[in-house]
């Protein structure tokens, strides 16, 4: 049986240990904004927070989870993500927005450790979070505007 905390529940899980989190997150717990793109760590679609830390849930074993934190896209607060939220909005970020959950949680952790980033921080930060779509020119201007809103 393995205890962790989902978006301040307290959860169980009791099959296979080696069952990926994104399964449980997905299957178990009925959260489907986070999405399965590549399922190799390849793609940042299922990214979570894992302890405050960004994590690619697809490859992350259940049983790695024990007694930790996890924050989904459906869970994620505070005022990094209010101010990331706001601003993917307000220049209407999204194309098909299959990847968005996944940037989304990567521009609040950027935040989170650096509230005014720069451009090459942000590309940093962001590079295992890709797009189909190519938004990535919209999603580095909505983490400068919503760095600008923290700031204010
Ligand atoms: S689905 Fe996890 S990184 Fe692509
Ligand atoms: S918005 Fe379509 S993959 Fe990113």
């Amino acid at each position: 049986m393995i205890t962790f905390m989902l978006n301040g529940q307290e959860k169980t899980f009791d099959g296979d240990p080696d069952t990926p989190l994104l399964w449980v997150i997905r299957d178990f717990e009925k959260l489907t904004g986070t999405k399965y793109g590549c399922g190799v760590a390849q793609c940042g679609a299922c990214t979570v927070h894992l302890d405050g830390m960004t994590r690619r849930s697809c490859i992350t074993p259940i049983s790695t989870v024990e007694g930790s934190e996890v924050i989904t896209i459906e869970g994620v607060a505070g005022t990094e993500a209010e101010a990331v939220r706001a601003a993917w909005v307000a220049i209407d970020v999204p194309q098909c927005g299959y990847c968005q959950s996944g940037q989304i949680m990567s521009a609040v952790s950027l935040l989170q450790a650096t509230p005014k980033p720069t451009d090459d921080e942000i590309d940093g930060a962001m590079a295992g979070n890709i797009c189909r779509c190519a938004t990535y020119q919209r999603i580095r201007q909505a983490i400068h505007n919503a760095a600008d809103t923290l700031e204010g």
